[in-house]
This record gives C-alpha cells, structure tokens and sequence, in this order.
C-alpha cells in the first residue's frame, strides 16, 4: 500500500515528498505545525488546532490563508487513502524558499506539508498506563505561545528524558515548572487541580483547554497558576495532556514516587470524562 503525503497542493508518495534545500522551514525553523490526534476516525479538537494554526501564522507574519473546509477534505483524504483510523496528522507550514538571509522577503508562497501516521494511545482501560518523568531546565525563547518547530531546547530536554529511560522532562523556569517538552503539566493537591496560566511562557495546549472544560461539569476546584518544583514533587497526582498523549499520569519524577507510583483518582476519572468525550463527541 502506498502512503501518501500532500505536499504544496499535491499529493504524493509520502518517500518521494521533499523540500527545498533553501526552504526557510529548513534553515531557520521559520515555520509552524499542528499534531492532530485520531481517534476511531475522529479528529480530535479540529477546530481549535486550527484556530491556533491561524494564530501561529499570524504572530509570525507567514501569509498563508487556508479555507477551512478544504484542509479538512485533505485530511479526512489522506486519513482514507492511508487508511488510518488511529493515529495523528501533521500539518506544518513554512514560510517559503528564499535564498538564505535572515530578513525575509514579503510575497513568499509558504511551503505546506500534511502527512498521517498510526498510533496507539494511552486510553483508561484494562492497560492504562502511568508515566515516569525527569525535571530539566527550561532552555527556550520567549514566544512558546506561538507552535514553531523551534524546537531543540525541547529535544535536548527529551533526550535527557530518554536517557534516564523517563517519558517526559519537566521543565523548570526560575523554580517554577512551565510544562513539558511537548506537553502541559498539571498537579493536583488535596483536590485541587493546579496548571500554568496560557501566557508567552508556554504553548496554549489544545487538550488543556478542552480538560478545562471537562473540569467545568465536575466539582473539582482549579486555579492556572504557576507552582514550583517543590509543589510538583509533593503533589498527590500529577499528569501530563497534549494531542499525542491525552491525558497520561507521571507516577514518578526524578527519583521520587508519586502517589506511591499509582494512578490517582481524579487523573483516572478526567481521563476518562476526556476520552469518553473524544470517541462519542
Ligand atoms: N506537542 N506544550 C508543548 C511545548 C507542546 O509541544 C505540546 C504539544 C503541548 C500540548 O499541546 P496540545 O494539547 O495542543 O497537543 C504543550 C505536540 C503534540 C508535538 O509537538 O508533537
């Protein structure tokens, strides 16, 4: 079976889809992406992945104006002739080819890419599954609001992860976390459930905001407020959300068990007000 990817308005065989040596997206991570999760054939919070596409762009100055409805038959075709029903989708755009400068010129076409991949999620069931995760220092700009491929403090920070077989890093600024290298981070102390605000200093995560409304039809108390390290290792729960992995629990961070490396009750039961929401609607 062929695998398809689509590529400046074409679809291709996925081996045969290639960029310019001088694509700015190459060269200087001048570019922006969105990670859709599928599930059951759902595309999971479209809407909002592409509310933030647009903002993305748009910070940045790229001029790439999309039709909604035309993007979602790309997807939904690639998903079909990939036959994926279980996996994510990949959209990054770049600002374009330009010979290399920094300063970029105004009337560049953007480059667009789209491919699928399968995957099996971390769903509540038989084999749900808790995480374990390292804290590492927060190495990124100012602008983690915006989704850019700028992305290596991130893949320094994962690959220490990786290398203390952990999951996840962390990531601590002035002793406050912020969130994940690719991910948001949420404690949860005597019932009250903790996370950053959504401001410059991390990525508005599309599945934070719809665990924010999952959060709203229970009694459950939350406040988005930094919390520092110490709070985060002496939390009674803690887990992570973003489109790859909903919402998986951290039973472990360094060295130290949380919730004596169980998964805790409130995580257990937003994941599955969460997962429940994402395969019925
Ligand atoms: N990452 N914070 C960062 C730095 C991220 O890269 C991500 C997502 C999130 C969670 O956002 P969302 O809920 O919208 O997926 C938070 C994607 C999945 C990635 O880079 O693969």
């Amino acid at each position: 079976m062929v695998n398809l990817a689509y590529i400046n308005n074409k679809f291709v065989n996925f081996k045969n889809a290639k960029v310019h040596i001088e694509d700015r997206g190459l060269q200087f991570a001048d570019s922006v992406y969105e990670v859709i999760a599928v599930l059951n054939g759902n595309l999971i919070d479209l809407n909002y992945h592409l509310k933030r596409l647009r903002y993305s762009l748009k910070e940045l100055e790229i001029k790439y104006k999309f039709n909604q409805n035309n993007l979602k038959k790309i997807f939904f075709n690639l998903l079909n002739k990939n036959r994926i029903s279980n996996g994510i989708i990949y959209i990054q755009i770049t600002r374009g080819v330009q010979y290399r400068e920094h300063k970029y010129k105004k009337k560049l076409t953007p480059t667009i890419i789209i491919y699928t991949r399968n995957k099996k999620f971390n769903l509540p069931g038989k084999n749900f599954k808790g995480v374990s995760a390292i804290t590492h220092e927060d190495l990124r700009w100012k602008r983690r609001d915006i989704k850019t491929v700028n992305l290596l403090p991130n893949i320094i920070a994962a690959n220490k992860a990786k290398k203390n077989r952990a999951y996840e890093a962390i990531l601590i600024q002035n002793g406050k976390v912020t969130e994940g290298t690719s991910s948001n981070i949420w404690i949860i102390k005597n019932n009250n459930l903790r996370t950053h605000p959504a401001n410059t200093d991390i990525l508005k995560g599309i599945t934070r905001t719809s665990i924010l409304r999952v959060i709203k039809k229970t009694q459950l108390k939350l406040v988005e407020k930094s919390f520092s390290h110490k709070q985060l290792l002496n939390a009674d729960e803690v887990f992570l959300t973003s489109s790859g992995s909903f919402i998986t629990p951290i039973l472990k961070i360094d060295k130290k068990k949380i919730n004596n490396g169980k998964i805790g009750n409130i995580t257990l039961k937003l994941a599955e007000m969460y997962s429940r929401l994402c395969m019925h609607g």
